[in-house]
């Protein structure tokens, strides 16, 4: 299948996890990928990935705390090949804190990665996307719509993420952009293996983290990534897509 044959595509967080698994899925359908990362190492290897199955990308060393990295992102992407079709933010941090704990240098940590970030790309690539009628698709979370005890920054800034994304449709629809939020779950990644709990937390509160059955994959999230960049999902815009083994149904 080459749905983005000819297409240019960002991609945030592309050194593990989801933004891994989405650049490789759209650079296997044709995208030029942009893999955009702080760890330059692990963006390196998945850079190795996609030469090595025969894929276009270049690696660009990315900070999301930066608005100037922002900036310098986006006019990489158009510079190196002269377009963008689509724009994935995946990059993102999650934390459990004791309210009392969450200092506010922690909470503008998250709130600049998860949140501004996501903004200031978002702003950078429009005029880009106006021109190729292309899509964004932010990643939010299930914990954008379901708020757990002890994630305060993680569940305001994801929130954030929705509104963020469902304005952007909405102002930008008659230019025939569009932008789509997924809200993953609990979904098997380098950040959910390293999430540690504080001490003295109530366990009960934390009831409604548990998965259904299993955790989900990488590669379920990026098909899913992929359908909503895709022409195929043309006449879907400000939407919020849950993939979440059905736990939010449960809640
Ligand atoms: N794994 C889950 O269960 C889950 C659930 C819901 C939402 N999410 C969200 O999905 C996204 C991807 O999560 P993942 O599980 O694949 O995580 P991950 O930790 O495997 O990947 C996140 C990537 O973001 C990059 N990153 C972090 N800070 C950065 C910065 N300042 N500048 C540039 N890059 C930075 C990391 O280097 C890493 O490569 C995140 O936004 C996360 O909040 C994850």
């Amino acid at each position: 299948m080459s749905r983005f044959e000819g297409k240019v595509a960002i991609v945030t967080g592309s050194a593990s996890g989801m933004g891994k698994a989405t650049a490789l899925r759209l650079a296997s359908e044709g995208a030029k990928v942009v893999l955009a990362d702080i760890n330059e190492e692990g963006n390196q290897a998945t850079a190795a990935e996609i030469d090595a199955a025969g894929g276009v990308c270049s690696a660009f060393a990315f900070n999301a705390m930066e608005e100037e990295s922002c900036k310098a992102l986006v006019a990489n992407a158009v510079e190196t090949y002269g377009q963008l079709d689509v724009l994935v933010n995946v990059a993102g941090i999650a934390g459990f804190y004791h309210l009392e704990e969450l200092t506010n240098d922690i909470f503008q940590r998250f709130m600049s990665i998860n949140m501004t970030s996501v903004f200031t790309l978002c702003r950078e690539a429009i005029p880009h996307l106006k021109k190729t009628k292309g899509n964004i698709v932010n990643f939010a979370s299930l914990n954008s719509k379901t708020m757990t005890a002890y994630q305060t920054a993680y569940c305001a800034s994801k929130a954030a993420v929705l509104a963020i994304t469902k304005c952007i449709a909405q102002e930008f629809e008659a230019d025939g952009v569009r932008a789509n939020a997924i809200c993953p779950g609990g979904i098997e990644t380098p950040l959910v293996q390293g999430i540690r709990f504080p001490e003295e937390i109530n366990r009960r509160l934390l009831a409604n983290l548990q998965p259904l059955g299993r955790r989900g994959t990488a590669d379920e999230v990026a098909a899913l990534a992929a359908f909503l960049a895709s022409d195929e999902a043309s006449y879907i815009s400000g939407e919020d897509i849950f993939i979440d083994g059905g736990a939010r149904s449960a809640i």
